[in-house]
């Protein structure tokens, strides 16, 4: 079988950080409760720019020295689009000038960049593709109620992206992913509402809506059994992972894992003090700041997890 690896990451951030202090300003909370209950301390968001325009600056740092010819594959996880046609996929291939490329965008909320990550590895495996662009790109400040402080304080925005691509010596050794559709409504976000000659509805605009607690209990549950299943696939022993790079939601969570896995905290990767939960961007976003201290051969763990509800996780040598 063909292997596969990462070959460029990018990340792009939107100029603005809107800090706790800031959020105290126009909504009930602090930046002690934040701070204490999340780890977060600020996030970024969009004046602007949109989901495409990140998604576009991520991708030319990841692609950077390639030609854009030569690119097969683009998805973008995006629970955020700027618009629903075309993708954000399509307006990326379009600004990159990747005119070979099949390019569409995926819904798994902060497990999108996952699940585009074992569709491109597959599709290099298959011989569909040899260089695959997967993005991870949100603007959640658009889909927040910034009326409701269980959520508005959390999320922000911003786009991550990594390029992989077909080797003789895989580097992709293992996923787990799964879905529980029957938990989805802890966490949702709903489309417009049904309209038709027929049916005559006022438009209301929808948002964010989140049982904290409910998802915080699913993270902490199936975060370590996934990174145990995905290890044991790859035939890669916990003690031999140099960093696990997590979906940034929350410190607490974060702590919860490393605690029921036993490895030391110090391995989690944590960025969420700056930018918040991104969802599907949190991932290719922490582990484009984190590259600086991996060298080649360290293997490394990324996992997300959130609405549908989702999971994932990859075992990546570096
Ligand atoms: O990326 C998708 C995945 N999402 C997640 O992973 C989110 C998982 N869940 C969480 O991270 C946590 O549940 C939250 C951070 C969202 C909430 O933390 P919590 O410890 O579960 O707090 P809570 O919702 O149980 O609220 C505790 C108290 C409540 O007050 P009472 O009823 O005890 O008087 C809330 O009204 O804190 C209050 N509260 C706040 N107070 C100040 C809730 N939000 C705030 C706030 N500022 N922003």
């Amino acid at each position: 079988m063909r292997g596969v690896k990462i070959v460029g990451t990018g990340m792009c951030m939107p100029k603005y950080i809107l800090t706790n202090e800031e959020l105290s300003s126009f909504i009930d909370t602090s930046d002690e409760w934040i701070a204490q209950r999340t780890g977060i301390r600020q996030r970024r968001i969009v004046t602007d720019e949109n989901t495409i325009d990140l998604s576009v600056k991520a991708a030319k740092e990841a692609t950077e020295g390639i030609d854009p010819l030569e690119i097969d594959l683009i998805i973008v996880g995006t629970v955020s689009p700027h618009q629903v046609i075309p993708s954000v996929a399509c307006s990326v291939q379009a600004q990159l000038g990747a005119t070979n490329a099949m390019a569409f965008d995926i819904s798994a909320a902060c497990s999108g960049f996952i699940y585009g990550s074992k569709i491109a590895v597959e599709a290099i495996r298959c011989g569909s593709a040899k260089k695959a662009l997967v993005i991870g790109a949100e603007v959640l400040s658009k889909v927040v109620d910034w009326s409701d402080r269980g959520t508005c304080i959390l999320f922000g925005d911003g786009a991550g992206a990594v390029l992989y691509e077909q080797t003789d010596v895989n580097k992709i050794l293992a996923f787990d992913v799964g879905s529980n559709g029957m938990l989805g409504q802890t966490l949702s976000l709903e489309n417009q509402a049904q309209n038709n000659p027929l049916i005559k509805n006022e438009y209301s605009p929808s948002f964010i809506k989140m049982d904290g607690r409910a998802v915080y209990r699913f993270a902490v549950n199936v975060v370590p059994i996934s990174i145990k299943k995905a290890l044991e696939k790859a035939q890669v022993n916990i003690d031999e992972i140099k960093l696990f790079v997590l979906h940034q939601a929350n410190e607490r969570i974060i702590s919860s894992v490393a605690k029921n896995l036993n490895v030391d905290l110090n391995l989690f990767f944590k960025n969420l003090d700056k930018y918040g939960n991104t969802s599907g961007a949190s991932i290719p976003i922490a582990l484009h700041e984190a590259k600086s201290n991996l060298k080649n051969g360290d293997k490394i763990v990324l996992t997300g997890f959130g609405g549908g509800l989702t999971w994932g996780s990859i075992v990546v040598q570096w």
